[in-house]
């Protein structure tokens, strides 16, 4: 007498419809964030050599950038400034006339509400050393000089229309510093998005092509070592204290444990940030016919959807709610 398996796990394999019915996980264009590079000064889009599909935009194409999301029924745009001329105090920030200022206010006119526009909040494109904070005598990142300046930040952006501001730049007490700025000048119900746990990572190697980055060295003094996860879980947890509406974990692909942990933890949406490197790696194997480009955009961002990221900022945003609303699966 043969002894058979008693449970038989690979019967709800058998057949594409039974897979596609007891499927976990799945996405929806709504929870894809579509992040965008608006370059001063440019006339036409420029190609980003390290992003094959990406480019920087001129100020006007925003309005039609726009209209793109809205019509692929993603969840919102993020937005990043590359400004012409950058200083030590990141001034280009605060200015209402600054770039990314001027980039929020034709993407909120052009929404009228119709999509959520969403900001970086963060001077390492507006400053001439790099760093995401302005720097001290002996060149180490001041973190609380910084707040002050990301609190004028949050005004600026906040006034010119943003819905969201994504703050990114690791300093401690950051939440708290910009919520209390925004509700000084009557701005309540700008909704912050805290970058809680940002690791200082290799796979933002491309992005820092997009923005023209000026850094020289690293950030390791203010983002996260990879090697910590409950450091992430704690981060996140600060955030939320100081009044976060929403928290980010980023790079999304290499910090799946870590989206797992904040999303068993966190009482305020969890979401995730598919970064430049990661985004790169895959349009370069695909190119190289090494994997199968669009199985594996598909199968990283369900990974972490699965992980516990409720939206996604993703490159592919826009090609990949056009996969969904033509019935695509992704897996
Ligand atoms: C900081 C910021 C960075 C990214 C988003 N916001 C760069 C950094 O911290 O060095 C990276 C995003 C990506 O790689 O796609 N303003």
């Amino acid at each position: 007498m043969t002894a058979y398996p008693t449970r038989r796990l690979r019967r709800l394999r058998t057949t594409p419809a039974l897979r596609r019915l007891v499927a976990e996980h799945d996405l929806t264009p709504r929870r894809l964030i579509l992040p965008i590079f608006v370059k001063e000064g440019i006339a036409e889009p420029q190609p980003i050599a390290s992003m094959p599909g990406v480019s920087q935009h001129p100020l006007d194409g925003v309005a039609g950038l726009v209209e793109e999301a809205v019509a692929a029924g993603i969840g919102g745009i993020m937005l990043f400034g590359v400004p012409t001329t950058r200083d030590a105090r990141g001034s280009g920030a605060t200015d209402p006339d600054g770039i990314l200022n001027r980039a929020i206010a034709a993407a909120a006119e052009a929404a009228a509400g119709r999509i959520t526009v969403q900001a970086d909040l963060c001077l390492d494109e507006f400053t001439d050393h790099g760093h995401c904070g302005v720097l001290a005598a002996d060149g180490s990142v001041d973190n609380d000089a910084t707040l002050e300046i990301y609190a004028r930040m949050a005004v600026a952006q906040a006034r010119a229309g943003a819905d969201i501001l994504g703050l990114s730049g690791m300093m401690d007490g950051q939440v708290a510093a910009c919520r209390a700025a925004l509700d000084a000048d009557g701005r309540t119900d700008v909704v912050i998005l805290a970058y809680s746990a940002k690791y200082a990572s290799a796979f933002y190697g491309p992005f820092r092509d997009a923005v023209e980055s000026t850094l020289t060295g690293d950030r390791r003094t203010y983002q996260l070592d990879a090697a910590n996860a409950r450091e992430g879980v704690e981060e996140a947890l600060a955030d939320i204290d100081e009044g976060a509406d929403i928290v980010m974990v980023k790079p999304a692909g290499t910090s799946l444990d870590v989206l797992a942990r904040v999303s068993d933890v966190s009482s305020v949406p969890v979401w995730a940030y598919q970064v430049s490197g990661e985004y790169a790696l895959i349009e370069h194997a695909g190119a190289a016919g090494l994997i199968d480009r669009d199985r594996a955009v598909g199968e990283s961002l369900v990974a972490i959807r699965r992980a516990g990221g409720e939206a996604i900022l993703t490159y592919w945003a826009i090609e990949v709610a056009g996969w969904l609303r033509a019935g695509k699966d992704l897996t």
